[in-house]
Protein backbone atom coordinates (compact mmCIF):
# COMPACT_ATOMS: atom_id res chain seq x y z
CA UNK A 1 0.00 0.00 0.00
CA UNK A 2 0.86 3.95 -0.22
CA UNK A 3 1.52 6.21 2.10
CA UNK A 4 3.29 9.47 3.57
CA UNK A 5 6.31 9.48 5.91
CA UNK A 6 7.49 11.88 7.80
CA UNK A 7 8.37 14.37 5.25
CA UNK A 8 5.22 14.17 3.27
CA UNK A 9 6.78 11.87 0.73
CA UNK A 10 4.52 9.07 -0.84
CA UNK A 11 6.45 5.57 -0.40
CA UNK A 12 5.02 2.25 -0.73
CA UNK A 13 4.67 0.50 2.70
CA UNK A 14 3.86 -2.88 4.30
CA UNK A 15 4.29 -3.86 8.01
CA UNK A 16 5.10 -0.54 9.09
CA UNK A 17 8.23 -0.61 6.81
CA UNK A 18 8.66 2.55 3.88
CA UNK A 19 10.10 2.31 0.97
CA UNK A 20 12.43 4.72 -0.89
CA UNK A 21 10.26 7.86 -1.09
CA UNK A 22 8.87 7.84 -4.89
CA UNK A 23 9.93 11.19 -5.55
CA UNK A 24 13.35 10.23 -4.78
CA UNK A 25 13.33 7.42 -7.19
CA UNK A 26 11.94 9.64 -9.90
CA UNK A 27 14.80 12.30 -9.39
CA UNK A 28 17.06 9.67 -9.36
CA UNK A 29 16.16 8.33 -12.89
CA UNK A 30 16.39 11.94 -14.01
CA UNK A 31 12.54 11.40 -14.96
CA UNK A 32 11.83 11.28 -18.77
CA UNK A 33 8.63 9.95 -19.73
CA UNK A 34 5.89 7.75 -16.57
CA UNK A 35 6.94 4.75 -14.95
CA UNK A 36 5.20 2.29 -13.70
CA UNK A 37 6.91 1.16 -10.44
CA UNK A 38 6.54 -2.00 -8.65
CA UNK A 39 7.15 -2.80 -4.90
CA UNK A 40 8.62 -6.48 -4.24
CA UNK A 41 7.88 -6.53 -1.18
CA UNK A 42 4.23 -6.16 -1.71
CA UNK A 43 4.14 -8.57 -4.51
CA UNK A 44 5.92 -11.30 -2.37
CA UNK A 45 3.57 -10.66 0.49
CA UNK A 46 0.36 -11.63 -1.74
CA UNK A 47 1.62 -14.52 -3.33
CA UNK A 48 2.84 -16.18 -0.13
CA UNK A 49 -0.55 -14.84 1.14
CA UNK A 50 -2.05 -16.38 -1.30
CA UNK A 51 0.09 -19.81 -1.70
CA UNK A 52 -0.47 -20.64 1.87
CA UNK A 53 -4.54 -20.16 1.62
CA UNK A 54 -5.20 -21.96 -1.41
CA UNK A 55 -2.72 -24.87 -0.79
CA UNK A 56 -3.14 -27.51 -1.78
CA UNK A 57 -4.66 -26.12 -4.99
CA UNK A 58 -1.86 -24.70 -7.27
CA UNK A 59 -1.70 -21.22 -8.78
CA UNK A 60 -1.37 -20.54 -12.30
CA UNK A 61 -0.75 -16.56 -12.63
CA UNK A 62 -2.20 -15.27 -15.37
CA UNK A 63 0.48 -13.28 -17.27
CA UNK A 64 -1.77 -11.64 -19.46
CA UNK A 65 -2.14 -9.36 -15.66
CA UNK A 66 1.96 -8.32 -16.38
CA UNK A 67 4.29 -9.91 -18.05
CA UNK A 68 7.18 -7.50 -16.87
CA UNK A 69 10.29 -9.90 -16.74
CA UNK A 70 11.44 -9.61 -12.96
CA UNK A 71 7.60 -9.36 -11.61
CA UNK A 72 7.37 -12.66 -13.71
CA UNK A 73 10.63 -14.24 -12.33
CA UNK A 74 9.80 -13.34 -9.01
CA UNK A 75 6.39 -15.25 -9.02
CA UNK A 76 7.99 -18.23 -11.01
CA UNK A 77 11.08 -18.68 -8.33
CA UNK A 78 7.59 -18.63 -5.15
CA UNK A 79 6.73 -21.78 -7.21
CA UNK A 80 3.59 -20.52 -8.86
CA UNK A 81 2.86 -21.53 -12.91
CA UNK A 82 1.55 -19.58 -15.32
CA UNK A 83 -2.10 -19.05 -17.14
CA UNK A 84 -0.62 -18.34 -20.74
CA UNK A 85 -2.91 -17.28 -23.78
CA UNK A 86 -0.68 -16.95 -26.78
CA UNK A 87 2.70 -17.96 -28.24
CA UNK A 88 4.13 -14.83 -27.31
CA UNK A 89 2.99 -15.47 -23.45
CA UNK A 90 4.63 -18.97 -23.66
CA UNK A 91 8.12 -17.43 -24.93
CA UNK A 92 7.67 -15.21 -22.40
CA UNK A 93 7.11 -18.10 -19.48
CA UNK A 94 9.85 -19.76 -20.90
CA UNK A 95 12.36 -16.52 -20.98
CA UNK A 96 11.58 -16.01 -17.41
CA UNK A 97 12.24 -19.77 -16.17
CA UNK A 98 8.92 -21.04 -16.33
CA UNK A 99 8.88 -25.09 -16.94
CA UNK A 100 6.01 -26.21 -19.64
CA UNK A 101 5.19 -28.15 -17.12
CA UNK A 102 3.68 -25.39 -14.98
CA UNK A 103 2.05 -23.84 -18.03
CA UNK A 104 -1.81 -23.58 -18.66
CA UNK A 105 -2.38 -22.51 -22.13
CA UNK A 106 -6.50 -20.62 -22.32
CA UNK A 107 -7.64 -18.37 -25.30
CA UNK A 108 -10.39 -18.79 -27.33
CA UNK A 109 -8.40 -18.22 -30.44
CA UNK A 110 -5.39 -20.57 -30.39
CA UNK A 111 -3.90 -21.16 -33.60
CA UNK A 112 -2.49 -24.42 -35.52
CA UNK A 113 1.20 -23.05 -34.57
CA UNK A 114 0.10 -21.89 -31.21
CA UNK A 115 -1.41 -25.51 -30.35
CA UNK A 116 1.45 -27.50 -32.15
CA UNK A 117 4.34 -25.89 -30.00
CA UNK A 118 2.30 -26.43 -26.93
CA UNK A 119 2.02 -29.89 -27.54
CA UNK A 120 5.51 -30.69 -28.92
CA UNK A 121 6.85 -28.14 -25.73
CA UNK A 122 4.36 -31.01 -23.35
CA UNK A 123 2.59 -27.90 -21.45
CA UNK A 124 0.25 -29.38 -18.54
CA UNK A 125 -2.68 -28.57 -19.82
CA UNK A 126 -4.69 -27.11 -22.81
CA UNK A 127 -8.06 -25.64 -21.80
CA UNK A 128 -10.22 -25.77 -24.76
CA UNK A 129 -12.60 -23.67 -25.87
CA UNK A 130 -14.99 -25.07 -28.38
CA UNK A 131 -15.93 -28.19 -30.39
CA UNK A 132 -13.97 -26.69 -33.85
CA UNK A 133 -10.61 -26.21 -31.38
CA UNK A 134 -10.68 -30.02 -29.47
CA UNK A 135 -10.89 -31.26 -33.34
CA UNK A 136 -8.21 -29.28 -34.73
CA UNK A 137 -6.22 -30.38 -31.32
CA UNK A 138 -6.89 -33.77 -32.00
CA UNK A 139 -5.68 -33.81 -35.25
CA UNK A 140 -2.42 -31.82 -34.62
CA UNK A 141 -1.50 -34.69 -31.84
CA UNK A 142 -2.23 -37.22 -34.34
CA UNK A 143 0.03 -35.64 -36.73
CA UNK A 144 2.97 -35.35 -34.31
CA UNK A 145 2.13 -38.57 -33.00
CA UNK A 146 1.45 -37.20 -29.21
CA UNK A 147 -1.20 -37.15 -26.94
CA UNK A 148 -2.14 -33.25 -26.30
CA UNK A 149 -3.30 -33.15 -22.81
CA UNK A 150 -6.43 -30.60 -22.40
CA UNK A 151 -9.70 -30.10 -20.22
CA UNK A 152 -12.89 -28.46 -21.11
CA UNK A 153 -13.41 -24.77 -20.29
CA UNK A 154 -16.82 -24.81 -19.23
CA UNK A 155 -19.42 -21.64 -20.34
CA UNK A 156 -21.72 -22.08 -17.36
CA UNK A 157 -23.76 -19.18 -18.30
CA UNK A 158 -23.41 -17.18 -14.75
CA UNK A 159 -23.40 -13.65 -14.01
CA UNK A 160 -20.20 -12.66 -12.79
CA UNK A 161 -22.03 -8.98 -11.64
CA UNK A 162 -18.79 -7.14 -12.83
CA UNK A 163 -18.46 -4.96 -16.20
CA UNK A 164 -19.59 -6.33 -18.89
CA UNK A 165 -16.21 -6.03 -20.88
CA UNK A 166 -14.52 -8.67 -18.53
CA UNK A 167 -17.66 -10.95 -18.07
CA UNK A 168 -16.73 -14.62 -19.50
CA UNK A 169 -19.48 -17.26 -17.77
CA UNK A 170 -22.23 -15.96 -19.68
CA UNK A 171 -24.25 -17.66 -22.44
CA UNK A 172 -23.90 -15.11 -25.07
CA UNK A 173 -20.07 -14.72 -24.09
CA UNK A 174 -17.72 -16.64 -26.70
CA UNK A 175 -15.86 -17.86 -24.04
CA UNK A 176 -15.93 -21.94 -22.98
CA UNK A 177 -18.00 -24.82 -24.37
CA UNK A 178 -21.98 -24.18 -23.34
CA UNK A 179 -23.19 -27.28 -21.60
CA UNK A 180 -25.56 -28.06 -24.31
CA UNK A 181 -22.34 -29.00 -26.64
CA UNK A 182 -21.02 -31.14 -23.79
CA UNK A 183 -22.42 -34.18 -25.56
CA UNK A 184 -20.46 -33.75 -28.77
CA UNK A 185 -17.23 -33.11 -26.85
CA UNK A 186 -17.60 -36.10 -25.12
CA UNK A 187 -18.40 -37.81 -28.24
CA UNK A 188 -15.30 -36.68 -29.67
CA UNK A 189 -13.33 -37.27 -26.89
CA UNK A 190 -14.06 -41.14 -26.51
CA UNK A 191 -13.03 -41.46 -30.26
CA UNK A 192 -10.12 -39.87 -29.82
CA UNK A 193 -8.60 -41.19 -27.37
CA UNK A 194 -5.32 -41.72 -28.88
CA UNK A 195 -4.55 -38.26 -29.34
CA UNK A 196 -6.58 -36.56 -26.54
CA UNK A 197 -5.55 -37.24 -22.82
CA UNK A 198 -8.76 -35.54 -21.11
CA UNK A 199 -7.61 -34.01 -17.51
CA UNK A 200 -11.13 -32.67 -16.80
CA UNK A 201 -12.96 -29.45 -16.61
CA UNK A 202 -11.97 -25.80 -16.46
CA UNK A 203 -13.68 -22.51 -15.83
CA UNK A 204 -13.35 -18.93 -15.77
CA UNK A 205 -16.70 -16.67 -15.40
CA UNK A 206 -15.04 -13.33 -15.44
CA UNK A 207 -12.73 -10.50 -13.70
CA UNK A 208 -12.84 -7.89 -10.59
CA UNK A 209 -15.42 -10.34 -8.98
CA UNK A 210 -16.51 -9.08 -5.71
CA UNK A 211 -19.46 -11.21 -4.87
CA UNK A 212 -18.80 -14.33 -4.26
CA UNK A 213 -22.01 -16.31 -5.43
CA UNK A 214 -21.70 -16.51 -8.83
CA UNK A 215 -18.36 -18.61 -8.27
CA UNK A 216 -20.34 -20.72 -5.96
CA UNK A 217 -23.01 -21.04 -8.46
CA UNK A 218 -20.17 -21.90 -11.65
CA UNK A 219 -18.70 -24.69 -9.02
CA UNK A 220 -22.00 -26.06 -8.42
CA UNK A 221 -23.13 -26.23 -12.04
CA UNK A 222 -19.71 -28.12 -12.71
CA UNK A 223 -20.51 -30.25 -9.98
CA UNK A 224 -23.10 -31.68 -11.65
CA UNK A 225 -21.30 -32.15 -15.22
CA UNK A 226 -18.91 -33.34 -12.70
CA UNK A 227 -20.72 -35.97 -11.82
CA UNK A 228 -22.77 -36.84 -14.87
CA UNK A 229 -19.64 -37.40 -16.43
CA UNK A 230 -18.80 -39.69 -13.70
CA UNK A 231 -21.62 -41.80 -13.67
CA UNK A 232 -20.62 -42.99 -17.70
CA UNK A 233 -17.00 -43.95 -16.01
CA UNK A 234 -14.54 -40.87 -16.76
CA UNK A 235 -11.85 -40.06 -14.42
CA UNK A 236 -10.71 -36.53 -13.75
CA UNK A 237 -7.33 -35.58 -13.17
CA UNK A 238 -8.00 -31.71 -12.65
CA UNK A 239 -10.51 -29.10 -11.60
CA UNK A 240 -9.67 -25.26 -12.66
CA UNK A 241 -11.36 -22.48 -11.18
CA UNK A 242 -10.06 -19.89 -13.56
CA UNK A 243 -9.22 -16.14 -12.24
CA UNK A 244 -11.51 -13.15 -11.05
CA UNK A 245 -10.95 -12.55 -7.48
CA UNK A 246 -11.67 -8.67 -7.49
CA UNK A 247 -9.62 -6.14 -5.42
CA UNK A 248 -10.41 -3.06 -3.74
CA UNK A 249 -9.97 0.13 -6.15
CA UNK A 250 -11.65 2.56 -3.85
CA UNK A 251 -9.15 2.18 -0.43
CA UNK A 252 -7.00 0.17 0.91
CA UNK A 253 -8.46 -3.02 2.92
CA UNK A 254 -6.45 -5.64 2.47
CA UNK A 255 -8.19 -7.74 5.63
CA UNK A 256 -11.34 -7.89 3.54
CA UNK A 257 -9.18 -8.96 0.34
CA UNK A 258 -7.49 -11.52 2.23
CA UNK A 259 -11.14 -12.85 4.02
CA UNK A 260 -12.52 -13.36 0.30
CA UNK A 261 -9.71 -15.18 -0.77
CA UNK A 262 -9.75 -17.27 2.25
CA UNK A 263 -13.56 -17.75 1.17
CA UNK A 264 -12.97 -18.34 -2.50
CA UNK A 265 -10.43 -21.81 -1.21
CA UNK A 266 -13.20 -22.81 0.78
CA UNK A 267 -15.50 -22.76 -1.84
CA UNK A 268 -13.58 -24.70 -4.01
CA UNK A 269 -12.07 -27.01 -1.84
CA UNK A 270 -15.31 -27.57 -0.68
CA UNK A 271 -17.14 -27.67 -3.66
CA UNK A 272 -15.28 -30.23 -5.35
CA UNK A 273 -13.58 -32.33 -2.55
CA UNK A 274 -13.32 -36.21 -3.97
CA UNK A 275 -14.04 -34.82 -7.67
CA UNK A 276 -10.75 -34.84 -8.73
CA UNK A 277 -6.96 -35.03 -7.61
CA UNK A 278 -6.03 -31.55 -8.82
CA UNK A 279 -7.37 -28.11 -8.33
CA UNK A 280 -5.88 -24.99 -9.93
CA UNK A 281 -6.70 -21.34 -10.12
CA UNK A 282 -5.78 -18.97 -12.41
CA UNK A 283 -5.45 -15.76 -10.53
CA UNK A 284 -3.97 -12.09 -12.32
CA UNK A 285 -5.12 -9.03 -10.69
CA UNK A 286 -5.66 -10.28 -7.11
CA UNK A 287 -1.67 -10.69 -7.24
CA UNK A 288 -0.47 -7.56 -8.41
CA UNK A 289 -2.42 -5.17 -8.93
CA UNK A 290 -1.72 -3.38 -5.51
CA UNK A 291 2.01 -3.76 -5.86
CA UNK A 292 1.89 -1.13 -8.92
CA UNK A 293 1.61 2.38 -9.23
CA UNK A 294 2.13 4.60 -12.64
CA UNK A 295 3.68 8.01 -12.27
CA UNK A 296 2.53 10.55 -14.33
CA UNK A 297 3.83 14.55 -14.65
CA UNK A 298 1.59 17.47 -15.45
CA UNK A 299 1.93 19.07 -18.02
CA UNK A 300 -0.59 21.74 -18.03
CA UNK A 301 -3.16 23.19 -15.71
CA UNK A 302 -6.16 24.61 -18.07
CA UNK A 303 -8.92 26.13 -16.58
CA UNK A 304 -11.89 26.23 -19.33
CA UNK A 305 -15.68 27.57 -17.91
CA UNK A 306 -16.35 23.54 -17.24
CA UNK A 307 -13.38 22.16 -16.18
CA UNK A 308 -10.19 22.43 -14.07
CA UNK A 309 -7.94 20.36 -16.18
CA UNK A 310 -4.73 18.43 -15.22
CA UNK A 311 -3.26 17.54 -18.62
CA UNK A 312 -0.25 14.67 -17.79
CA UNK A 313 1.74 13.02 -19.58
CA UNK A 314 0.27 9.61 -19.52
CA UNK A 315 -3.11 8.30 -20.90
CA UNK A 316 -5.23 5.96 -22.58
CA UNK A 317 -1.83 4.56 -24.34
CA UNK A 318 -0.45 3.46 -20.49
CA UNK A 319 -3.57 3.08 -18.69
CA UNK A 320 -6.57 2.10 -20.69
CA UNK A 321 -8.80 0.93 -17.93
CA UNK A 322 -10.97 4.02 -17.22
CA UNK A 323 -11.23 4.61 -21.36
CA UNK A 324 -12.18 1.07 -21.79
CA UNK A 325 -13.89 -0.02 -18.29
CA UNK A 326 -14.95 3.29 -16.95
CA UNK A 327 -12.51 2.18 -14.01
CA UNK A 328 -11.55 4.28 -10.96
CA UNK A 329 -7.90 4.58 -9.98
CA UNK A 330 -6.88 6.70 -6.86
CA UNK A 331 -4.42 9.97 -7.45
CA UNK A 332 -2.14 11.13 -5.29
CA UNK A 333 0.39 13.54 -5.87
CA UNK A 334 4.16 12.48 -4.48
CA UNK A 335 4.55 15.67 -2.17
CA UNK A 336 1.41 16.21 0.13
CA UNK A 337 0.95 20.02 1.25
CA UNK A 338 -0.01 19.43 4.55
CA UNK A 339 -0.57 23.49 4.37
CA UNK A 340 -3.45 22.82 1.98
CA UNK A 341 -7.06 20.94 2.21
CA UNK A 342 -7.72 18.90 -1.13
CA UNK A 343 -10.97 20.60 -2.26
CA UNK A 344 -10.02 21.61 -5.85
CA UNK A 345 -11.53 18.93 -8.05
CA UNK A 346 -9.53 18.44 -11.56
CA UNK A 347 -10.36 16.47 -14.47
CA UNK A 348 -7.08 14.35 -15.16
CA UNK A 349 -6.97 13.72 -18.42
CA UNK A 350 -3.67 12.74 -20.84
CA UNK A 351 -1.98 13.90 -24.06
CA UNK A 352 -3.80 11.47 -26.57
CA UNK A 353 -6.04 12.62 -29.28
CA UNK A 354 -9.41 11.11 -28.16
CA UNK A 355 -11.84 12.61 -25.66
CA UNK A 356 -12.10 9.69 -23.72
CA UNK A 357 -7.99 10.30 -22.79
CA UNK A 358 -9.72 10.67 -19.46
CA UNK A 359 -7.91 9.30 -16.65
CA UNK A 360 -9.76 10.19 -13.82
CA UNK A 361 -12.96 12.44 -14.09
CA UNK A 362 -13.40 14.36 -10.64
CA UNK A 363 -10.40 13.95 -8.21
CA UNK A 364 -9.96 16.40 -4.99
CA UNK A 365 -6.40 17.67 -4.79
CA UNK A 366 -5.26 20.87 -3.64
CA UNK A 367 -5.23 23.93 -5.65
CA UNK A 368 -1.33 24.45 -5.27
CA UNK A 369 -0.50 21.69 -7.77
CA UNK A 370 1.71 22.87 -10.70
CA UNK A 371 3.34 22.31 -13.43
CA UNK A 372 5.97 19.88 -13.37
CA UNK A 373 4.69 18.07 -10.07
CA UNK A 374 4.40 14.15 -10.12
CA UNK A 375 1.09 12.00 -9.49
CA UNK A 376 0.92 8.72 -8.77
CA UNK A 377 -2.20 6.66 -10.11
CA UNK A 378 -2.55 3.67 -7.58
CA UNK A 379 -3.34 0.15 -8.46
CA UNK A 380 -2.02 -0.34 -10.98
CA UNK A 381 -0.08 -3.32 -11.05
CA UNK A 382 -2.46 -5.48 -13.62
CA UNK A 383 -3.72 -4.64 -16.82
CA UNK A 384 -2.19 -1.29 -16.81
CA UNK A 385 1.62 -1.99 -18.49
CA UNK A 386 0.56 -5.14 -20.54
CA UNK A 387 -2.23 -3.07 -21.87
CA UNK A 388 -0.24 -0.65 -22.97
CA UNK A 389 0.34 0.85 -26.82
CA UNK A 390 1.99 3.30 -28.71
CA UNK A 391 -0.88 4.69 -30.24
CA UNK A 392 -0.23 8.54 -31.53
CA UNK A 393 3.05 7.37 -32.21
CA UNK A 394 4.12 7.96 -28.11
CA UNK A 395 6.56 5.96 -25.89
CA UNK A 396 5.43 3.15 -23.94
CA UNK A 397 6.43 3.81 -20.38
CA UNK A 398 9.69 2.81 -18.18
CA UNK A 399 8.59 -0.13 -15.64
CA UNK A 400 10.64 -0.49 -12.29
CA UNK A 401 10.36 -3.51 -9.49
CA UNK A 402 11.92 -1.77 -6.10
N1 LIG B 1 -7.87 -17.00 -16.62
C1 LIG B 1 -8.37 -16.61 -17.80
C2 LIG B 1 -8.74 -17.64 -18.77
C3 LIG B 1 -8.55 -15.25 -18.09
O1 LIG B 1 -9.05 -14.89 -19.26
C4 LIG B 1 -8.18 -14.29 -17.13
C5 LIG B 1 -8.37 -12.85 -17.40
C6 LIG B 1 -7.65 -14.73 -15.91
C7 LIG B 1 -7.51 -16.09 -15.68
C8 LIG B 1 -7.22 -13.78 -14.83
O2 LIG B 1 -8.26 -13.02 -14.33
P1 LIG B 1 -8.02 -12.08 -13.04
O3 LIG B 1 -7.70 -12.97 -11.86
O4 LIG B 1 -6.91 -11.16 -13.34
O5 LIG B 1 -9.31 -11.36 -12.87
N2 LIG B 1 -8.29 -6.03 -18.67
C9 LIG B 1 -9.32 -6.24 -17.68
C10 LIG B 1 -9.31 -7.65 -17.14
C11 LIG B 1 -9.44 -8.68 -18.22
C12 LIG B 1 -9.23 -10.08 -17.73
C13 LIG B 1 -9.06 -11.03 -18.86
N3 LIG B 1 -8.91 -12.40 -18.47
C14 LIG B 1 -9.17 -5.19 -16.58
O6 LIG B 1 -8.29 -4.35 -16.67
O7 LIG B 1 -9.97 -5.17 -15.66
Amino acid sequence: MLNYNSQNQLCFSHDNKFSDPLINIVNNLKYEKPIYLYYKEELEHRVRFLKNTLSPIEIFYALKANAFAPIVQMLIKEGVGLDVVSLGEIECGLRNGCPPQKMIFSGVGKSHKEIEMAIRLKIRQINVESIPELLRISSIARSLNLKAPIALRVNPDVDAATHPYIATGLKNNKFGIETIALSEAENILHSNLDSLEFLGFSLHIGSQILDLNPFQEAFDKLKNIIIDWQSRGWIFNTLDAGGGLGINYTQDDFASEEKLAQQWSNQIKNSWKNNAENFFVEPGRWLVSHSGVLITKVEYIKKTSHHQFLIVDTGMHHLMRPALYQAKHRILPLIKNNNFEPQTSYQIVGPICESSDVINSEVMLTDNITEGDYLAILDTGAYGSSMSNCYNQRELPLELLI
